[in-house]
């Protein structure tokens, strides 16, 4: 074998994760501790259907990372082990960040009950009457409950309004032989209040809520992952009492633990260093918080990087804090080189507000004068992120015009 870049990192890595996968959010865990009551919860309301009795419809609430998802697909396997043949229930899982129109909706449902390849409805060209239609046919046929999960249920209304929810809770009137009984899940905690009434009652008529997990909690839960993810011996034991406490104060969220620990065995390996420690998470903490704040960078309005961008060259050139007026003189220049249109003072202020409370940058009131309030503004982001807004391609003009012409601010 010859020599190759890879060979230094290749050398130099040890290696601490013995099973990566199992660190990666799409693992399915076969236990979900301290989801039990939950658990339970749900398996009570759906157990009729192991008779062919339709469940009431639930739906599940809470926040990100509270294990929804994780506890519905455990579910859905539990109950094909007390039904392995399906001979009285069938459970059917849709992901509605994926597919979040009607005819997705059903065409994934039908391909998840309609076996015979030449029966499928196809991928797009039907009308939704001709999908719905052959879809209560096939319900119809098989003579079982459906179980039907709509995760991430908040996606559809956003994009599509509630018809679909419409078509699904009435289907039972429709069918003969099979009912159908829906799951749906969510982390938006407005979704109900953005439902019309009729479809509120119907889809909410059991709702199970999930709490955000503590500190102890999330402990038990990086626990277990870490002894099956990593070899003995390999983590220090404050890793996972320190990646919980800081994750249970931020959101309670069991995805950002995860996360965490998986950023920093990954930074250790890197590294070459031989166990993973309390350092290591910290440098992963950071890291995460870089890659947040610079997503949110990223999304921003044109107008709203051209102010960044002003208050950035205000803080390179001037000894002095920065006023509001400072960074209007500055942001107007930059739209003329840039040639976009300049936007009233009053409007800049507002922008400066919401960068504020993104925490991109602390604005300070100081004054009120006549033309309103002056306020002090401060940068909140570090140097790699005042260089990565800078080298926006937005801001491109601004280095050839720097070279041609001298600017009176820039
Ligand atoms: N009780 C638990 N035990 C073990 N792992 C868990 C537990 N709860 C959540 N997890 C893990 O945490 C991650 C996030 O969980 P999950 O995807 O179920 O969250 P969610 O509530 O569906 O969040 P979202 O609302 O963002 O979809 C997954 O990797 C999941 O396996
Ligand atoms: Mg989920």
């Amino acid at each position: 074998m010859g020599e190759s870049i890879f060979d230094p990192s290749r050398n130099k890595r040890k290696v601490l994760i013995k099973n990566r996968n199992i660190l990666q959010t799409t693992y399915i865990p076969d236990q979900l501790p301290h989801r039990e009551n939950e658990i339970n919860n749900i398996v009570d309301i759906i157990t009729p259907s192991l008779s062919k009795n339709k469940p009431s419809n639930i739906l599940i609430m809470g926040k990100t990372g509270t294990g929804k998802t994780a506890v519905v697909n455990y579910i859905g396997k539990e109950l094909k082990k007390a039904d392995p043949e399906e001979e009285n229930c069938s459970f059917i899982y849709v992901n509605c960040e994926i597919v979040d129109n009607p005819y997705g909706i059903l065409f994934n449902i039908s391909n998840q009950i309609i076996n015979n390849q030449d029966n499928k409805i196809p991928f797009t060209g039907w009308s939704l009457d001709r999908v719905y239609e052959t879809i209560i046919e096939h319900f119809d046929k098989k003579n079982k409950v459906f179980i039907i999960v709509l995760d991430e249920i908040d996606r559809i209304l956003q994009k599509n309004g509630d018809e679909i929810f419409y078509f699904l809770t009435t289907m039972n009137e429709v069918l003969k032989e099979s009912r159908i009984s829906i799951i749906g899940v969510t982390n938006n905690a407005k979704f109900m209040d953005l439902l019309s009434p009729r479809i509120k009652s119907r889809l909410g008529e059991e709702k199970v809520v999930f709490p955000p997990y503590n500190p102890v909690q999330l402990q038990d839960i990086l626990k277990k992952r870490a002894e099956l993810a990593f070899g003995p011996g390999v983590m220090d034991e404050g890793v996972v009492p320190y990646c919980a406490a800081i994750s249970a104060q931020d959101s309670g969220d069991a995805r950002k633990a995860l996360d965490l620990l998986r950023i920093s065995a990954d930074i250790a390996e890197r590294n070459g260093d031989s166990s993973i420690t309390e350092a290591h998470v910290i440098f992963a903490r950071n890291r995460i918080e870089l890659d947040a704040v610079i997503e949110v960078i990223k999304t921003l309005p044109v107008q709203s990087k051209i102010v960044l961008r002003s208050i950035i060259k205000n803080h390179e050139e001037k000894d002095s804090s920065v006023i509001t007026g400072d960074v209007y003189s500055v942001y107007k220049e930059i739209c003329n080189i840039l040639n976009y249109s300049t936007l009233k003072e009053k409007r800049i202020a507002d922008l400066i507000s919401e960068l504020d409370m993104l925490g991109i940058i602390h604005a300070r009131v100081k004054s009120f004068g006549r033309n309103g309030r002056t306020r002090e503004i401060e940068l909140n982001i570090n140097k790699d992120i005042i260089d990565f807004v800078k080298k926006d391609e937005l801001f491109e003009p601004l280095l050839k015009y720097k070279l041609g012409k001298q600017m009176k601010l820039l």
